[in-house]
């Protein structure tokens, strides 16, 4: 997945068109949503990309449920919600999309939750955050509870992926950010690996950003991870 991390629609646009005829997920976050809006999404949608809503809905269950409605009707494939907002916040996101979406057939989105944000270190989760214990037992935590509530998956980090597999069953998917390969800046990023780390730890959805839109080519650091992970 590309993260269209991206001030405008043109800006993202000019990326796009770069990376064109090159199959991938289109991941859609708050800054590009915030500035292009609902009708640069279902353009993505209409000109036949795969499109994650990377929204992070964490609010009270009614208020959630509304945008998850809202959410559905652009017709994305995915969107996400936090797990520390709670199961019943979590249910409350699926209860929107069927009732947004009613009951003709229409496949609903994937929806996943996110559980501690790949920036998020263990000492600043410990100290800051005030949940004690390992990222992992949060992690994991946060995992049950996103399952519990129906939710098909977890955003984490790739180091994660085996410990929320073996405590949530093979199906439930992980769709892992803090993907940097070789060489590549690390950022504000905290639990990274590289592409070829995080398939082989059996991650269903990368997402990438900087490491393909800060390149100075991105079609060829798109390709340069492709050919990594064939390779793998
Ligand atoms: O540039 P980089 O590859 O670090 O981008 C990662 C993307 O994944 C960003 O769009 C960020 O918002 C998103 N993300 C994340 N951690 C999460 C959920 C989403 O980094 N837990």
């Amino acid at each position: 997945m590309v993260a269209l991390d991206y001030p405008d629609a043109a800006a993202a646009e000019a990326l796009l068109r770069n990376l064109e005829g090159i199959a991938c997920y289109i991941k859609v976050g708050m800054q590009l949503y915030y500035s292009a809006g609902p009708a640069f999404v279902s353009g993505l949608k209409e000109r036949g990309y795969l499109v994650f809503l990377d929204l992070k809905m964490h609010d009270i269950p009614n208020t959630v449920k509304g945008g998850a409605g809202s959410i559905a009707k652009l017709g994305v494939d995915m969107f996400n919600v936090h797990a520390a907002g709670g199961v019943r916040m979590m249910e409350a996101a699926l209860e929107g999309v069927d009732a947004a979406l009613g009951g003709g057939g229409r496949q609903r989105p994937t929806v996943i939750a996110v559980t501690q944000l790949t920036s998020t270190s263990q000492q600043v989760m410990n100290d800051e955050i005030g949940i004690a214990g390992s990222t992992e037992d949060a992690v994991i935590r946060y995992a049950k509870l996103a399952k519990q509530a129906g939710l098909d998956g977890v955003v984490a980090s790739p180091q994660e992926v085996r410990a929320i597999k073996e405590a949530c069953g093979e199906r439930f998917q992980t769709i892992t950010p803090g993907i940097r390969p070789a060489g590549v800046d690390v950022g504000d990023q905290s639990r990274i690996m590289t592409p070829r780390e995080a398939l082989l730890q059996g991650t269903d959805y990368m997402v990438i950003g900087r490491a393909i839109t800060g390149a100075a080519d991105p079609r060829q650091a798109l390709e340069n991870i492709i050919e990594e992970l064939i390779g793998s």
